[in-house]
C-alpha cells in the first residue's frame, strides 16, 4: 500500500467500485457507509476498493495492536508457510513458554489454544469446572464474551443475543458490573461501599448461590463492548479477596484488553491482581485465528488425569509463528509503553473535548482503549445512539474509521487505534472526530 500521512478520501463512501461490488453480491450499500470495506491495509491505514484511505481507529476491533501487516509478522507467517503449515508441536511449546512469561503470575502455567475469543471463554469455563469440581460460574451484566454456547451464557450484552437460542448453559449467575456513570444502584463511589460486590457477598451468597459451589468468577477487567467501562480502583482487589475467601477461581477475560491495549501487558496489572486463569484472543496473533486459555499449571491436572482439550486446527504453526512475532514486536518496539504514553495524550484531548461538546457525557479508559460515551445532553445522560451513529458515519466519510458500542441502549465511541500510532497521527484523527461531533451537534 502506498505511504500516506493523512487520510485520503477521493470518492463518496462507499465509492462506485465498492457499490458495484456490493450490488453484484446483492448486499446493501448502507453497511459500507459506516463500515469501510478495506482491501489493503498497513500500519494504522486501510484502503478500500475505490482508493480511499482511512485511519483505522479501532485496530480491526482490537486485533492489530502492532498495526496491520506488521513486516515482522508477515515475514514470520511467510517463512512458516514455506516450512510447514499443519502439524508440529514445537512452535506451540515455544508459544506456551512465551505466554507464560508475559502473563501475570510468577508460577508454573499451562496453556490450551482455542481458535477464537468465544472458544477461549468455553475453555475457561470447562477448566474451572473440571479442576474445581464445582458447578457454578459468576459472570457480569453488560459483558460480551462471544457467540458459542459457553461464551454466550456468560455474556449479558443484548437480549437479542439469547432470544430464541435458549436455554443457555446452566449454572451461570450474572452480578452487576460497576458501571459508575450509570450505577445500577444509583449510588456514588466511594460512598456506595461497592454495593455491586456487596450484592454478591451479602445477598447472592446468602440466599441462592452457595459460594463453596462456585467454580469461578469470569470477568473483564475493563468491560469492553458494554462501553469500555472501567471499574473503580478498589473493585478488582475486593473481588479477588472475595474469591480467595471462598476458594473461587478468578478468570480474567482479556480477549480485548490484552497485549498492551490498556498501557500494561494485561489490564489486571493496573490493579496488581493475578488471576488463576487468563483468557486471550484477538491481538494475540495479529489477525491469524488463535486464542489462548492460560492457567495455573496445577489446574490442568487432577487425580492423575489431564484436562482434555484439543482441536484439529488448534495452535497451527502459522498462528503460533504470527503470535511469537507479535509478542516480539510488542517488546522490541515498546508498544506497551507507547500505548500508555500516546493513550494518556489521547485521553487528555478527549477530556478537553468533553468540556466543549454537550454530547460527550463521559470519557474513560486506559492506554489506547478509550471511550467517549455519547448522550443527548450531559444533564439527562439520555443515551445518544442516533448521535453516535451520525458521528461515526460523518467520521468515516472524512477518513476516520471509528464505531460505537454499548450495553443497556447506551452508545460509546470506541477509540482503540493500533499501539504504533503517534501523537501527530492522533491529532489528525481527533481533529476529524471533533469536526464530526461539531457537525452532528449542529
Ligand atoms: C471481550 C471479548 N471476549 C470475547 C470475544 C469473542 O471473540 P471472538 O469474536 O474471537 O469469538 C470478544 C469479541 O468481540 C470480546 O470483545
Amino acid at each position: 500500500m502506498e505511504k500516506v500521512k493523512s487520510p485520503r478520501i477521493i470518492t463518496e463512501i462507499p465509492g462506485p467500485k465498492t457499490r458495484e461490488f456490493l450490488k453484484e453480491l446483492g448486499l446493501p450499500v448502507e453497511y459500507a457507509r459506516i463500515y469501510p470495506m478495506p482491501v489493503e491495509a498497513e500500519g494504522i491505514w486501510m484502503k478500500d476498493l475505490d482508493g480511499n484511505i482511512f485511519i483505522d481507529f479501532i485496530s480491526g476491533r482490537c486485533v492489530v495492536n502492532v498495526g496491520h501487516r506488521h513486516p515482522k509478522v508477515v515475514q514470520a507467517i511467510k517463512e512458516q508457510a514455506d516450512r510447514i503449515i499443519h502439524g508440529t508441536g514445537l512452535l506451540r511449546a515455544k508459544l506456551t513458554k512465551r505466554l507464560a512469561e508475559v502473563t501475570p503470575g510468577d508460577f508454573p502455567k499451562n496453556v490450551v489454544f482455542p481458535l477464537s475469543g468465544s472458544g477461549t471463554n468455553d475453555a475457561g469455563i470447562k477448566l474451572a469446572r473440571w479442576s474445581s469440581r464445582r458447578p457454578y460460574i459468576i459472570a457480569f451484566t453488560g459483558a460480551y464474551h462471544g457467540v458459542t454456547y459457553g461464551a454466550l451464557s456468560v455474556s449479558s450484552y443484548l437480549p437479542r443475543m439469547v432470544k430464541g437460542y435458549g436455554p443457555n448453559l446452566p449454572g451461570i449467575y450474572h452480578m452487576p458490573y460497576p458501571y459508575c456513570y450509570r450505577c445500577p444502584f444509583r449510588l456514588e463511589h466511594p460512598d456506595c461501599d461497592l454495593q455491586c460486590l456487596r450484592y454478591m457477598e451479602d445477598y447472592a451468597f446468602k440466599s441462592y448461590l452457595p459460594p463453596e459451589e462456585v467454580a469461578a468468577v469470569l470477568f473483564e477487567p475493563i468491560e469492553g463492548d458494554a462501553g469500555w467501562i472501567v471499574p473503580p480502583d478498589d473493585w478488582l482487589p475486593t473481588l479477588k479477596r472475595i474469591c480467595d475467601d471462598h476458594g473461587i477461581l478468578l478468570i480474567a477475560e482479556e480477549v480485548q484488553t490484552g497485549f498492551g491495549r490498556t498501557g500494561k501487558w494485561f489490564a489486571v496489572e493496573h490493579w496488581d491482581t493475578v488471576p488463576d486463569i487468563i483468557l486471550l484472543g484477538k491481538a494475540i496473533a495479529s489477525g491469524v485465528p488463535l486464542a489462548a486459555c492460560v492457567g495455573r499449571a496445577d489446574l490442568f491436572e487432577r487425580e492423575g488425569e489431564r484436562f482434555g482439550y484439543g482441536h484439529t486446527f488448534s495452535s497451527s504453526p502459522l498462528s503460533c509463528a504470527a503470535a511469537l512475532a507479535t509478542i516480539d514486536v510488542i517488546e522490541e518496539e515498546k508498544l506497551v509503553e507507547n500505548s500508555a504514553k500516546v493513550g494518556g495524550y489521547l485521553k487528555k484531548r478527549l477530556e478537553e473535548m468533553k468540556e466543549e461538546h454537550r454530547v460527550i457525557g463521559d470519557v474513560r479508559g486506559k492506554g489506547l482503549l478509550l471511550g467517549a460515551e455519547i448522550v443527548k445532553d450531559k444533564e439527562s445522560k439520555k443515551p445518544g445512539r442516533e448521535e453516535a451513529r451520525e458521528i461515526c458515519q460523518r467520521a468515516v466519510q472524512k477518513g476516520l474509521y471509528i464505531i460505537h458500542m454499548g450495553a443497556y441502549g447506551t452508545a460509546t465511541l470506541r477509540i482503540a487505534p493500533p499501539l504504533i500510532i503517534t501523537q501527530e497521527q492522533v491529532d489528525i484523527a481527533l481533529n476529524i472526530l471533533e469536526e464530526a461531533i461539531s457537525e452532528t451537534e449542529r
